[in-house]
């Protein structure tokens, strides 16, 4: 049953309302404006066109966690409209709201065809605040087929007082009739060269010294994904003041994101070369008592083989059929030494 636009906010922890100093540096540090956001250039420099002509078409934005997408609209939206008549201009409804069919034909529905409410004078001389309202759908793949297509004629019948902006990360989870009413909008992996000078600010805010190499080894680990970038520093931080321990250094992130030490690993590439069974099988006993995780190490073998030029193109097809293989087994849930030991052995049986 329709209840209203207020019952689900009383459902929802309002972040904005933590103390700053307690909130997790994701959110601490998440981008305020457009010019915050990072390494999204192209969709940056459009966003910002609609600021000046205040002319804005249903959006779909889409890319891989952690890239700034639900950052990005939330940005714009304050800069179009301000934080107070944002509250009545802006509904969003992310995957934790019910957001089945029943919803998108109510709520969604009622908000979109709503009639615009007058900006105040003081928010019309410091916000361009446009004629419209806009309704974020955000984690969108993540709604069933039907209600997407309950969303079809809505988006065009009230398009003249609201705005959607979809987001997802598989944009193939889209229905095709909704992504072509949207302009389309793709968010990159931030590479290194982009995130790295936020990792710096972030770091010189909070005071976190670091040793050189560490924050490029977060951001290689990280995988492009900012998120899980930051949230690896605030715990290497956390770290410092205990013990000896003054600087992140690489070693320590590697073991806070569950990796297999350097040293470690090459004694086990070490003995795979060397091609004997049972040096392979002593050190596996030992490797099993340490917990790491079976999927690091095919991708760090994985990492390591591709990348070296010491092997030939024949070798590294063989090994990348062994890895994918393990990585298959490891999905399906089999025990994770017996196909590691079942790998090394069978790695170091490829002729060189
Ligand atoms: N391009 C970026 N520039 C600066 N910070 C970023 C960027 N992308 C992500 N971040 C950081 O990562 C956090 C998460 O970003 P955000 O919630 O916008 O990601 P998302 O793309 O919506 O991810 P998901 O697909 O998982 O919802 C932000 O709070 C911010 O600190
Ligand atoms: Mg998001």
């Amino acid at each position: 049953m329709f209840e209203g636009f207020g019952s689900n906010k009383r459902r929802k922890v309002n972040i904005e309302d933590e103390p700053e100093h307690t909130k997790p540096w994701v959110e601490k540090y998440r981008p305020k404006k457009l010019d915050d956001v990072a390494a999204q250039d192209h969709t940056v420099s459009v966003l910002k066109k609609t600021l000046t002509s205040a002319n804005l078409p249903h959006m779909l934005f889409y890319g891989p966690p952690g890239t700034g997408k639900t950052s990005t609209i939330f940005a714009l939206t304050k800069e179009l409209y301000g934080p107070e008549l944002s509250k009545s201009r802006v509904l969003e409804l992310n995957a934790s709201d019910e957001r089945g069919i029943s919803i998108v034909r109510e709520k969604v529905k009622n908000f979109a065809r709503l009639t615009v409410s007058k900006p105040s004078k003081e928010a019309l001389e410091k916000y361009p605040c446009p004629p419209y309202k806009i309704i974020i759908l955000d984690e969108a793949d993540s709604m069933t087929a039907d209600a997407q297509s309950a969303l079809r004629r809505t988006m065009e019948n009230h398009s003249n007082v609201t705005r959607f902006c979809l987001i997802c990360n598989y944009v193939t989870r889209i229905i095709d009739p909704l992504a072509s009413r949207c302009s389309k909008f793709r968010f990159k992996s931030l590479d290194e060269s982009n995130a790295i000078g936020r990792l710096q600010e972030i770091s010189n805010l909070e005071n976190v010294s670091y040793e050189k190499g560490a924050l490029e080894r977060i951001l290689e680990i990280s995988n492009g994904d900012m998120r899980r970038a930051i949230t690896l520093l605030q715990s290497s931080a956390k770290r410092l003041g205990f013990g000896e321990l003054d600087k992140v250094t690489s070693q320590e992130v590697e073991e806070l994101a569950g990796l297999v030490p350097t040293p470690v690993l090459n004694e086990m590439i070490q003995r795979v070369s060397q091609g004997n069974v049972n040096g392979i099988i002593e050190y596996m006993n030992g490797f099993v008592k340490n917990g790491w995780s079976g999927v690091s190490v095919v991708n760090q073998l994985h990492d390591y083989y591709v990348t070296s030029n010491d092997y030939g193109t024949d070798f590294k097809n063989n090994i990348s059929l062994l890895l994918f293989d393990t990585d298959a087994k490891l999905a399906n849930g089999t025990n994770e030494h017996v196909q590691i030991l079942n790998l090394l052995v069978q790695i170091s049986q490829i002729p060189t």
